[in-house]
């Protein structure tokens, strides 16, 4: 299989993301509307002296719900504890997590999407009335216990809020939703990072990166340590425009940001699918990757940029991707939506 260089660039690198997470809502660049929201639900809420009220973060990976679940915690001057929904397995982790708790205190739940159902359900009244009812023992014996909380703040962070159930969404008196990054707040994001990792970039270059990390903070810096390193070798070290422009046709991101899996997916919706619709499964076979990874990684930023539609049928390669791919739409499906 080939190399897919950007695949790669929106996974996580743990000590990477712990030094150019931003901690302070001063820091945390883009996303004005979200980032007043919260501001103002934090100092409210610090006002009053009262825990924050329960926050729903969705968007695509990599644009900051975790960074910014940290910054609230920190701004409420509270400890935030993580976990992930995949992770709870039991009523009784959950109930692990939620009594160690202290008053005020964040629980973060990672993915929380990925909650089972049954787990979910003990999460209700836990979110609303600060109580939770476990069964303990088993068979004659067993007997439910109502356990009183503190006062805590739920952070859910998701990549598919469309999963949720409506009893939980509808639990968070919060909800975001995180876009897009514009190409000027990244490339804020690529000179903040340059300065934290010492590398000399010019403006240009910064701004170069920025332009082709598909709106993502999490890949702008990944592709600011690619874009280093080519630097460092073939050139002095400093970042220009053209640099950039060369390690990233090195890395073969093109011009518009997208990469060797952006186009595998629009070549077998065009090529093997006759510009479709095509169900998500199935590209996902074509394409040899996960519909889940399809679905939350790939398809919204090619839908934002107009690449594809989707439609009750399935997926539509648009006019922008048979030009992308220099490929002539030939009548039959296509030609409805031209
Ligand atoms: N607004 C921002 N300003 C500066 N840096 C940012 C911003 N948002 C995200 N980042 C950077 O991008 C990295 C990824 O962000 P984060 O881990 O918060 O994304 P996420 O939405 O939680 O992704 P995932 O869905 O994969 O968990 C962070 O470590 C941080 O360095
Ligand atoms: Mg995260």
């Amino acid at each position: 299989m080939a190399e897919r260089p950007v695949a790669t660039l929106n996974k996580p690198d743990a000590a990477l993301e712990l030094t150019l997470r931003p901690s302070l809502f001063s820091e945390f660049t883009g996303q004005p509307k979200v980032k007043e929201r919260l501001e103002i639900a934090v100092a409210a809420a610090t006002q009053r002296g009262e825990a924050i009220d329960h926050i729903l973060l969705n968007g695509p990976p990599g644009l900051g719900k975790t960074t910014l679940a940290n910054i609230i915690a920190k701004a409420m001057g509270t400890n935030l504890k993580s976990t992930s929904g995949p992770t709870i397995e039991k009523a009784a982790d959950l109930a692990g997590l939620l009594t160690n708790l202290e008053a005020g205190d964040v629980l973060f739940i990672d993915e929380i999407h990925r909650l089972q159902k049954t787990i979910e359900e003990y999460l209700y009244p836990a979110m609303e009335d600060f109580k939770l009812d476990i069964i303990i023992d088993q068979g004659p014996n067993a007997r439910s216990v109502r356990l009183n909380l503190p006062r805590f703040t739920l952070i859910g962070a998701t990549t598919r809020s469309g999963l949720l159930t409506a009893p939980l969404l509808t639990r968070f008196a919060v909800r975001e939703r995180l876009d897009y990054y514009v190409a000027e707040d990244l490339q804020k994001i690529v000179l903040r990072s340059a300065r934290l990792l010492n590398v000399e970039v010019e403006e240009d270059g910064a701004f170069e990166i920025a332009r082709r990390s598909r709106g993502t903070p999490r890949i702008a810096n990944n592709l600011l340590r690619r874009v280093r390193d080519y630097a460092q070798v073939r050139h002095d070290g400093r970042i220009t425009r053209e640099v950039a422009d060369r390690a990233l046709a090195m890395l073969e991101i093109d011009q518009n940001g997208l990469d060797e899996m952006d186009k595998r997916i629009l070549e077998a919706i065009i090529v093997k699918f006759g510009g479709g619709p095509v169900g998500v499964s199935s590209l996902a076979v074509a394409v040899g990757e996960e519909s889940d990874t399809l679905e939350e990684v790939y398809e919204p930023y090619l839908i934002m940029e107009g690449y594809l539609k989707r439609t009750p049928q399935g997926r539509v390669a648009t006019e922008l991707s048979y030009t992308k791919l220099g490929i002539k739409p030939t009548g039959g499906n296509q030609s409805r939506l031209f």
